[in-house]
């Protein structure tokens, strides 16, 4: 979805499926806190905060955090489950704020947002000088096995409305760094790894996976012509994905750390 995080297809997430059967978008991202080491009294940006987990997680070093989705379903959520933190309807690719913050932190969202350039532009202006971008998410390879089996089915397929490319932005680890550098940011850290991550829920794994996060490619699909692709995607994918009766979807990461 071009300008929309993860959590940012307003209407169309459902935040309950999302908090309920996708824990380990957020449990994965407590790795990065340890990164992102915050302290007693610094401002964080969570940007993509969906249910606002992580935010919580970050709160309780005594940071004072501003969470931020386009998603008003999700900040909605956020704001139940942590009603004493900040959580604000904003677009990651164009969002300006009233405070600077010491560290800007993104999990899982930056892969849904197809002008990078903007978002960086975004993200250094809520910087003060010398703070800290930190981000996670899908680059260069990721979930190219579900990719390319949807596509396949899509271009097999008889429907009159057949949008072929995904909706997301993978890039690889040297595209982004050239992406910082040109908006003078520093790069400190960045790393490319695959993290095959298993979807719990046994008999249900991928079918959910892609309920949730297929929306927005198949938008222009029927209900039951959704099914129909979901099945025909898990059938394909199972001697991919599915071992020791578990789905794994076939992640691979870019982890960033630069500064302004
Ligand atoms: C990801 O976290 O890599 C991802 C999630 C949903 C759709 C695409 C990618």
């Amino acid at each position: 979805m071009d300008n929309q995080s993860p959590k940012m297809l307003s209407d169309e997430w459902n935040s309950t499926l999302y908090q309920e059967k996708h824990q380990f978008v957020w449990q994965y991202g407590a790795d990065l806190l340890d990164l992102l080491n915050p302290q007693q009294g610094d401002r964080i940006l969570d940007l993509g905060c969906g249910t606002g987990q992580l935010s919580q997680k970050i709160s309780e070093s005594g940071a004072k955090v501003v969470g931020i989705d386009s998603s008003a379903e999700m900040i909605a959520q956020a704001r139940l489950n942590y009603p004493n933190l900040d959580f604000r309807v904003a677009d990651a690719a164009n969002f300006s704020l009233e405070m600077q913050f010491d560290s800007v932190f993104s999990n899982a969202t930056l892969h849904w947002i197809k002008s990078p350039q903007a978002v960086i532009t975004s993200i250094k202006n809520a910087l003060k000088p010398g703070g800290l971008f930190l981000a996670e998410f899908g680059g260069k390879g990721n979930i190219e096995s579900i990719t390319t089996t949807i596509t396949s089915i899509l271009k097999e397929s008889n429907y009159s409305q057949v949008p072929i490319d995904h909706p997301w932005y993978f890039p690889s680890m040297e595209e982004y760094v050239v992406l910082l550098e040109e908006q003078d940011f520093r790069v400190n850290y960045a790393t490319l790894f695959e993290r095959p991550t298993p979807l719990t829920d046994e008999t249900l794994g991928m079918q959910n996976w892609l309920k949730m996060f297929t929306q927005n490619w198949l938008t222009n699909f029927s209900e039951p012509e959704k099914q129909d692709i979901y099945q025909k995607a898990e059938d394909k994918l199972k001697p991919l994905l599915y071992r020791e009766n578990t789905w794994f979807a076939d992640y691979v990461r870019l982890r960033i750390m630069a500064y302004r």
